[in-house]
């Protein structure tokens, strides 16, 4: 590797157009390679070593690997910089370079966590699937991030029929289908800035395969995949939340370490607020090993401005139970014991107290909560409560008020008494159980033997939303699953009289018979009379790849080939494909035959772009071309 290494590095210094102030550019080395220049393949290929390593032969063909080319300039070893070697570098690496400098998209995560199609049972799970895990380089994300032209729109839920005026300004609630990477691009525009709360319950990371999983877990896939395909979510979803804005996102023991890392580098260490512990279960479960997994865990950032205490729930207000003078002012109270032995030993804490009889409790066997001079002040303001039990012994405490804070009262800047609250703990133990996910589910989908698996909780995420500081926040889910963060936002609004808006995006097909149907029947069944817009990403070159991997059959896939070749955009790498003997693709494995498919594919071209949706040939209505307008504004050039 050192020669090949020191004989590369040879070879491009000769060539000018690589050297910049008389060091070789990284950079520009890259950007040729990524564009094929052809100046840097002639001299790639007239080493023979050299070609040997990034370039593979077929059929007196020569392809380049470009990304492992990439990878082998970019690697922190290679050309390192004068000084920056020297520099300490923490973060998250992989192949030897920093996740953080990696500029890859991965549009598809190939290894599926759970779920997925709702209904779904363990026989269909096990079917062989092609994990298609596309990862882009940089100069073929040009296009790929451009807005997306929304289409399939209509206004659903309380009170609508297909009659009922779309009209955005009326009503923002959001149900969008498509690539999450790419209609969080989509939405920059809109919600740039102005979402207050994201929760997220992405794909988990599993170190390996486990025996009693359903699904196919697989052990094969790397873990800087996973964090490229979240970092790409979470950088764009970062320039959508607010100044105050707060993210959550659940995930499990094995990936929270390396996502916390991510999070770090995107969010910065100053927004990390906590990483909630979720108890999700009382039990192990019979699929721990070694170590009952009864917790997940919620990574939070953001702007800890933005969090409020929580309100006392039933149980904490039956402590104040008790009423004095002050009451129309400061509400009832409980009482607590001024001795406190736990205290840290302090001479000021050992005083006599005066009991009503004229008998002492002596500082020598007592350690009270405050000095003498503060009890008499609490004693003669009504705050000091002597009782004797039945055996004369005398017990001596003082009042806790509900509305006061550390003993005052507070005011908003309306003059209103700000009442106490309970600041939100790290450990939610008893808020719900994944259990209660499923019964939250199955209440709306009497019908449906398995609904989905792994739904969190409505109680969990209400939680989650009641801590945040704001009732009108716009509440963000780019995995929205079956859809609990708008039936949570929904029935917190209806609790709290709150204005809470949700934005839910979901890429699979269940979004229709599960995501946006679930929060019409909870509209329905809780009388939340709210509705909400559904819209799609319109569809292109994706049409092609569901048919791919819907595909079981040679001929269904030779029928998609067909087809693709009279309606698809083919990426610029396959344009010579068109004329491919069918034969050959004939002898080829269906598994490898997909793979071909899906590459062949633009992916540049999943969704028509929202630029081009007057061009006649895509077909939008009037209608449609009025929402997107609508959405993004007039000029559709976004
Ligand atoms: C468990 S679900 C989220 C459930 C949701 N919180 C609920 O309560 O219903 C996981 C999400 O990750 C997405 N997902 C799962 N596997 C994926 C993969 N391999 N690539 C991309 N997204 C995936 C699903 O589409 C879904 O949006």
């Amino acid at each position: 590797m050192p020669n090949l290494m020191n004989d590369l590095i040879t070879l491009l210094a000769g060539e000018p157009s690589f050297v910049i102030n008389g060091k070789i550019s990284k950079d520009v080395v890259v950007e040729s390679a990524l564009a094929l220049d052809k100046t840097l393949l002639d001299l790639l290929t007239s080493d023979k070593e050299i070609s040997k390593h990034f370039f593979k032969k077929s059929n007196n063909y020569l392809i380049f690997d470009k990304i492992k080319f990439q990878k082998f300039v970019l690697n922190k070893d290679f050309l390192p910089d004068n000084y920056t070697q020297f520099q300490i570098n923490i973060g998250l690496a992989t192949d030897d370079y920093y996740i953080k400098d990696d500029d890859r998209v991965v549009l598809n995560w190939p290894y599926k966590d759970c779920l997925l199609e709702g209904g779904q049972d363990s026989e269909d799970s096990k079917r062989s699937e092609v994990f298609w895990n596309e990862i882009l380089a940089p100069n073929e994300i040009t296009r790929l991030l451009k807005p997306k032209a929304l289409t399939k729109i209509e206004k659903l839920g309380h009170e609508v029929d297909k009659a009922t005026k779309i009209d955005l300004a009326d009503n923002n609630n959001l149900i969008i289908k498509g690539n999450n990477l790419l209609a969080l691009h989509t939405l920059k525009s809109r919600y740039g800035a102005k979402v207050d709360v994201i929760y997220i319950d992405p794909p988990y990371y599993f170190d390996e395969t486990k025996g009693s999983d359903t699904f196919s877990y697989n052990s094969n896939f790397k873990l800087s995949t996973w964090l490229t395909f979240m970092k790409n979510r979470l950088e764009i979803a970062r320039k959508l939340l607010s100044k105050k804005g707060v993210l959550f996102i659940s995930t499990n023991d094995e990936g929270v370490y390396h996502l916390k890392l991510i999070c770090d580098e995107i969010f910065g260490t100053d927004k990390y607020i906590t990483n909630f512990i979720w108890k999700k279960r009382a039990g192990g479960g019979n699929d721990s090993e070694g170590v009952a997994m009864d917790h997940e865990y919620i990574l939070c950032y953001g702007n800890i401005e933005g969090l409020k205490k929580l309100e006392f729930n039933e149980e904490q207000l039956k402590k104040y139970k008790y009423q004095d003078s002050k009451f129309a002012t400061h509400g009832p109270y409980s009482l607590k014991n001024l001795h406190d032995s736990s205290l840290q030993d302090s001479k000021g804490l050992h005083h006599d107290i005066e009991c009503p009889d004229g008998s002492i409790l002596l500082g020598k066997d007592y350690q009270w909560k405050c000095n003498k001079e503060t009890f008499e002040e609490r004693k003669a303001d009504d705050r000091i409560v002597f009782t004797q039990d039945k055996n004369g012994k005398w017990r001596v405490e003082y009042k806790i008020y509900l509305y006061e804070n550390k003993g005052q009262l507070i005011y908003d800047e309306n003059g209103k008494i700000i009442h106490k609250g309970i600041i939100p703990n790290a450990l939610l133990e008893n808020v719900a159980s994944n259990s209660d996910g499923t019964k939250d589910l199955k209440i709306l989908f009497p019908e449906t033997k398995k609904v989905f698996s792994y739904p969190k909780p409505v109680k969990l995420i209400k939680h989650l939303l009641k801590i945040v500081d704001n009732k009108n926040a716009i509440v963000l889910d780019f995995f929205a699953g079956s859809g609990t963060t708008a039936h949570a936002t929904l029935e917190l609004n209806k609790d709290d009289g709150g204005r809470r808006l949700f934005v839910l995006v979901e890429q699979l097909d269940y979004v229709t018979t599960l995501t946006a149907e679930r929060v019409k029947r909870a509209i329905k069944h809780y009388n939340f009379e709210n509705c909400f817009i559904y819209a799609e990403l319109a569809e292109l070159n994706e049409v092609f790849v569901k048919k791919i991997k819907q595909s079981s059959t040679k001929p269904q896939l030779l029928a998609v080939w067909n087809s693709m070749l009279e309606k698809s955009f083919i990426s610029y790498r396959f344009v010579g494909l068109k004329t491919i003997n069918e034969s050959y693709l004939e002898n080829l494995e269906i598994s490898d035959l997909k793979k071909l498919l899906l590459e062949v594919l633009d992916m540049n071209m999943l969704y028509v772009p929202l630029s081009e949706i007057e061009d006649a040939d895509f077909k939008f209505d009037k209608k449609e071309i009025e929402f997107n307008k609508q959405f993004f504004g007039e000029d559709l050039n976004v």
